[in-house]
C-alpha cells in the first residue's frame, strides 16, 4: 500500500529539487488573523507574504500544513469529505506563474519517477473568465501542451474557479486538478462542477494576482503568486485505488478499533460504515485541536465550540453503533502514536488531548442521556410524524439538547422537525431577555443577566487590555459561566500587576460611565472596515452582527450583550497566568 509517508516526502523531494524550500506546519490555530477560526489551508499562514513581504526562506516554497475545515461538516461520511486534512502546498511569490505550476503539477503527478498517475484519468478545470478578470486561455493551453485533450479541459466560472481566504485579500483564478473515478458521466452537462462522484479534486493551483478590497473591486498585487494545495488523503486514496479515503493508512488503525469496539465490521452496512466514518474523522480533528501547539478546549464559544460540536457528534453515532462513548478516547491514542512523528506536539500535549475528550464526552454523555429519554417520551405522544417547534425548543432550552441531534434523531426515527417554528421559539425568547437571535450561533452557556454581563465585560477587558497592552493583544478563546469569565489572549510576556490593575481600572471606568451597548449588521467587509475587531469564520458576503460599547470597544459578536454597562457592578480581575506558548489567561468577574 503507498502510505502518507510516502507521498508526504515525495512532494517535498519533488519541489525541493526543483529549487523550493521546506517550511514547516503552522498551528491550526491562524495567528494575527481574526478572519478565520481554523487553518483552512496552506496559504494562510503566508498571506503577508503573498501581499508582497519578502518571505526568509526565499520565493519558492513547499510544505505540509494541517487544515481544518468543517463547513462540510455535513457531508462527512462520504467517501472524500474530512473536517481535518493535510495539505500540500508549493508557493511562488512573485517567482514562476501559470506555465511552470502547471508542468511541475503534471509531471509530479504522472511522472513513473514521481507520482505515476495514469494521464488519461485527470480531468482539470480553468477559469472562464468575467468582468473581474479574462478567461483563463493560457493554462488552458498549457495543459493541452502537457498532453490533456480539450474535452477533458472545463472551463467553469468563479463559483468554482477561484480562490479567496474568506472576503478580502490576496485571491485569483485557480485550475483544479480532478481524478476520474471511473464512474460514469450523470448527464450531458456532467463535469467536475458537479457533485456526483465522478471527478475527486485532488489539487488546486491558484494564481494570486489581485488583492479583494473591502468595496468589492480587485487591484492588481504588486507581483504574481502561485499557491496550490494538494490533499493528503484523496491523493494517497487515489494511489491506492481506494474507494474512499478511509481506506488509507491513516484510518487503519482507527477504524480497527471502532471495528473492535462495537463489535461491527467497516463496509457491511450503509449507515453503520458512515457512522464509523465519522466517528473515524471527527475524533481524529478533535485530537488535532487538542493536541495542537496553540490549542483548544471546548466550549460554547468560537473554536471551542467547532472542537465541542465534533466532540458531541462523535459520540452520537458511537452510540448509534453500540460504542460506549468513553471508549472513544481509545481513538485519540490511537491517533497521536500515529502521527507524533510527523506533529510531534500530539505527543507534548497528550495528557491534555486525553483529559479534555474525556472531560467532554463525560458532560455530553449525561445531557444526552436525559434528553434522548425526554425526545422519545415527547414524540410517542405526538399525533403527526412532525416534531412541534416549541418541543424541539424545549429540548434545547431546559436539557441542553443540540438541535441538530434533535434533527439527526427525527430523521432517524422517520420524524421531522419544525425547524422554522423551532427558529421562531428561539427568537421569542431571545427578544424576551433582550439577546439577539444570533446566540444560538455563538452559544453561550445560558443568557442569564450574569452571563450576559460577563460577556459584555469581556468585550470591554480585550479593549482595555488591546489599550494597555497594544494590538498584539488577540482573543484566543472565551469562556463564560454564571460565575466568572475566561478570556485567553495573544500575549508574548506575563502582564505586570501594574498593567493589570491600569486594564481593571479602564474597565471599570467604561461601566460607570454607564456606556450604552449598541447592535448593528452589517457586512464582515464592512465591519472591517468599520476596525471592529473579532474572532469570526468568514464568508462570501456574510452578515455579522458589531457590538458597540460607546467609544470603547467595538467587535463582531453574536451576542447576547448587556443594553448598557451602568448595571454591571465591581469588575474584579482574579488571576492572570500563562495557558499556552504565547497565549495569556485571566480570569475575572463581576461583583454586585
Ligand atoms: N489555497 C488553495 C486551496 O486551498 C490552494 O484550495
Amino acid at each position: 500500500m503507498y502510505t502518507s509517508k510516502e507521498l508526504r516526502k515525495k512532494y517535498l523531494q519533488f519541489f525541493e529539487q526543483n529549487g523550493h524550500a521546506v517550511i514547516a506546519s503552522a498551528s491550526l490555530i491562524p495567528e494575527n488573523d481574526p478572519s478565520v477560526l481554523f487553518t483552512t489551508a496552506g496559504m494562510h499562514p503566508l498571506i503577508p507574504y503573498l501581499m508582497g513581504q519578502p518571505h526568509p526562506k526565499g520565493t519558492k516554497l513547499c510544505d505540509v500544513q494541517k487544515c481544518v475545515r468543517t463547513g462540510d461538516i455535513e457531508e462527512v461520511g462520504d467517501s472524500s469529505h474530512l473536517t481535518f486534512f493535510e495539505m500540500l502546498g508549493n508557493w511562488s511569490l512573485g517567482d514562476y506563474f501559470k506555465e511552470q505550476s502547471i508542468t511541475w503539477s503534471w509531471q509530479f503527478l504522472t511522472d513513473k519517477q514521481w507520482l505515476g498517475l495514469d494521464p488519461n484519468r485527470i480531468a482539470v478545470s480553468v477559469f472562464q473568465g468575467d468582468e473581474d478578470c479574462q478567461r483563463d486561455e493560457e493554462s488552458a493551453s498549457v495543459w493541452q501542451k502537457c498532453g490533456v485533450p480539450k474535452e477533458r479541459i472545463f472551463y467553469l466560472p468563479k463559483k468554482n474557479n477561484w480562490w479567496i481566504a474568506g472576503t478580502t485579500g490576496p485571491c485569483g483564478p485557480d485550475t483544479e486538478i480532478f481524478w476520474d473515478t471511473g464512474k460514469p458521466c450523470c448527464g450531458p452537462d456532467c463535469s467536475p462542477a458537479c457533485d456526483c462522484g465522478k471527478y475527486l479534486e485532488i489539487w488546486n493551483n491558484v494564481f494570486m494576482q489581485f488583492n479583494k478590497l473591502p468595496d468589492g473591486s480587485y487591484q492588481p498585487l504588486s507581483q504574481k503568486n502561485v499557491d496550490t494545495g494538494m490533499g493528503l488523503e484523496r491523493v494517497v486514496a487515489t494511489l491506492n485505488g481506494c474507494q474512499s479515503v478511509y481506506e488509507i493508512d491513516l484510518f487503519q488503525d482507527a477504524i480497527k478499533t471502532i471495528e473492535d469496539l462495537s463489535q461491527k465490521q467497516y463496509g457491511q452496512e450503509e449507515k453503520t460504515t458512515k457512522a464509523m466514518r465519522i466517528i473515524a474523522d471527527h475524533t481524529r480533528t478533535a485530537t488535532f485541536m487538542l493536541g495542537d501547539e496553540i490549542g483548544v478546549v471546548p466550549s460554547n464559544v468560537d473554536k471551542g465550540y467547532v472542537l465541542r460540536r465534533l466532540i458531541r457528534r462523535a459520540v452520537r453515532f458511537a452510540r448509534q453503533i453500540g460504542i460506549e462513548p468513553i471508549k472513544l478516547v481509545e481513538l485519540c491514542q490511537n491517533y497521536i502514536q500515529l502521527y507524533k512523528d510527523v506533529y510531534p506536539e500530539l505527543q507534548q500535549n497528550h495528557d491534555k488531548v486525553i483529559d479534555e475528550f474525556t472531560k467532554e464526552v463525560e458532560r455530553f454523555t449525561k445531557t444526552l442521556e436525559l434528553g434522548e429519554k425526554e425526545f422519545f417520551k415527547v414524540i410517542s405522544h405526538l399525533p403527526t410524524k412532525k416534531v412541534p417547534g416549541g418541543t424541539a425548543f424545549k429540548l434545547y432550552d431546559t436539557f441542553g439538547f443540540p438541535i441538530e441531534i434533535t434533527q439527526e434523531l427525527a430523521t432517524e426515527n422517520g420524524y421531522e422537525v419544525d425547524l422554522e417554528g423551532f427558529k421562531q421559539k428561539f427568537a421569542q425568547h431571545q427578544a424576551v431577555s433582550h439577546a439577539s437571535n444570533e446566540h444560538f450561533k455563538g452559544g453561550l452557556a445560558d443568557n442569564s443577566q450574569a452571563t450576559t454581563e460577563l460577556h459584555t465585560a469581556t468585550h470591554l477587558l480585550q479593549a482595555a487590555l488591546r489599550k494597555v497592552l497594544g494590538d498584539e493583544v488577540k482573543q484566543k478563546g472565551s469562556n463564560i459561566t454564571t460565575e466568572r469569565l475566561r478570556f485567553d489572549f495573544s500575549f508574548h510576556r506575563p502582564v505586570t500587576p501594574d498593567e493589570l490593575k491600569e486594564v481593571q481600572a479602564l474597565v471599570q471606568d467604561a461601566i460607570d460611565r454607564d456606556l450604552t451597548v449598541d447592535c448593528q449588521t452589517m457586512t464582515v467587509a464592512e465591519a472591517k472596515e468599520q476596525g471592529a475587531i473579532g474572532l469570526f469564520e468568514s464568508k462570501y458576503g456574510e452578515q455579522v452582527k458589531v457590538y458597540t460599547i460607546g467609544d470603547f470597544s467595538k467587535e463582531i459578536c453574536g451576542g447576547p450583550h448587556a443594553e448598557h454597562t451602568g448595571t454591571m457592578g465591581k469588575f474584579i480581575i482574579q488571576k492572570e497566568q500563562s495557558s499556552s506558548a504565547g497565549v495569556r489567561r485571566i480570569k475575572a468577574v463581576l461583583q454586585k
